[in-house]
């Protein structure tokens, strides 16, 4: 197990033999040994420096039915809502004072926030605040809206694929969605030109080793800027809401093993990390993450993006607690970074 660490910290790879066995085997003393060596690789790129990106959750309407997630389609329990222009630019502008260089806007897949409106929404802020990072997290849409979004000033885009294995993905998603697609999505998102993120949640329904083998792999080959990382967590109103959590130790394994392979990738310490537990976004950091993102949507607007169960989004979570935040990072030797953070690759010559 030692030689497999040791061979991930210097090779950046693994066969996947190799990774069934870091992924079964891996005991306490081992996974300790990893989140060191992950703690290094993330230290020697970015220092003790922790990004930090603004969220702003533009609205909790979903066309989509995925079976795990509080805002699917069919849950009639929720309140919807969807920010209006004014209400994002608020949110900004707070930002941006309280030094955030990055606005992630994410949403449900709503019809009703047209290609037209979200063009709108994201020239103004390219124009308003024309040195910061503007990413996206608004699932699938077709190439030509993508790149309109491009050109109209967004830089990132994050998608998660969830599961690289075709029936896995049936499993979590009603018929009408499609592994291709996303894939199709992650594709377009790279050839246009943004900096984009994919990844998994851990311990999703049905989810084996082998899928997680698959996933490995395929962001291996996909290379994206950013991976993103988090337990499964239920919902009550979901068809899933009796399936038990992601485990924390298989999320941090997971997170050390992507830092080995992509030392230079932007990993989130999640928020549902931090709702696992509340010291989870440390735990994730000391894994070898090097992002967190506050929330910066309007207080009152925060309980309805519940896509899980009992959502982490005050305290340290939240965008007027970077104080807080910053804190508890030093308290672990880390500290804030409110640059743009954007990816950068070392080349060697
Ligand atoms: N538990 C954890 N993560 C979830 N997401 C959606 N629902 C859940 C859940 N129940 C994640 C998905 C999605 C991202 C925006 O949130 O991976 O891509």
């Amino acid at each position: 197990m030692r030689d497999l660490i040791e061979r991930l910290y210097r090779e950046h790879t693994l066969p996947p033999d190799k990774l069934r066995i870091l992924l079964t085997q891996c005991d306490e003393e081992h996974l300790t040994l990893i989140r060191q060596k992950a703690c290094e690789v993330s230290q020697k790129h970015f220092g003790n420096k922790i990004y930090i990106r603004g969220l702003i959750e533009i609205g909790n309407c979903c066309h989509n039915d995925c079976y795990y997630c509080g805002i699917r389609r069919s849950n009639s329990h929720i309140e919807r809502y969807r920010l209006a222009k004014e209400d994002i630019l608020a949110c900004c502008e707070e930002g941006y004072n309280l030094g955030f260089r990055t606005f992630v806007m994410q949403g449900g897949e709503d019809n009703r926030l047209t290609d037209s409106r979200m063009i709108d929404i994201i020239s103004t802020i390219r124009k308003t605040y024309p040195d910061v990072a503007i990413t996206l997290s608004l699932g699938e849409k077709d190439t030509r809206t993508y790149q309109q979004f491009y050109e109209a000033g967004a830089n990132r885009y994050l998608l998660r694929h969830e599961t690289h294995n075709e029936q896995h993905y049936r499993l979590l998603h009603p018929s009408g969605m499609s592994l291709s697609n996303r894939l199709r999505c992650l594709n377009d998102l790279k050839q246009i030109g943004f900096q984009t993120g994919t990844g998994i949640m851990v311990g999703s329904p049905g989810q084996t080793v082998d899928h997680l083998i698959e996933d490995i792999l395929f962001i291996e080959s996909f290379r994206p800027q950013m991976i993103g990382i988090g337990p499964f967590l239920p919902h009550h109103e979901t068809p899933f809401s009796d399936r038990p959590a992601g485990r924390l130790q298989q999320t941090l394994l997971l997170l050390s093993i992507f830092r080995l392979m992509h030392p230079q990738a932007l990993i989130p310490s999640t928020t549902a990390l931090a709702t696992l537990l509340p010291e989870g976004r440390e735990l994730g950091i000391l894994s070898g993450a090097n992002v967190v993102m506050p929330n910066l949507s309007p207080p009152q607007q925060r309980y309805k993006y519940a896509l899980y169960d009992n959502k982490a989004s005050m305290g340290a979570e939240a965008a007027e607690g970077l104080k807080l935040l910053d804190d508890r990072l030093k308290a672990i030797g880390y500290a804030i970074d409110k640059s743009r953070g954007d990816y950068f690759e070392e080349t060697t010559i």
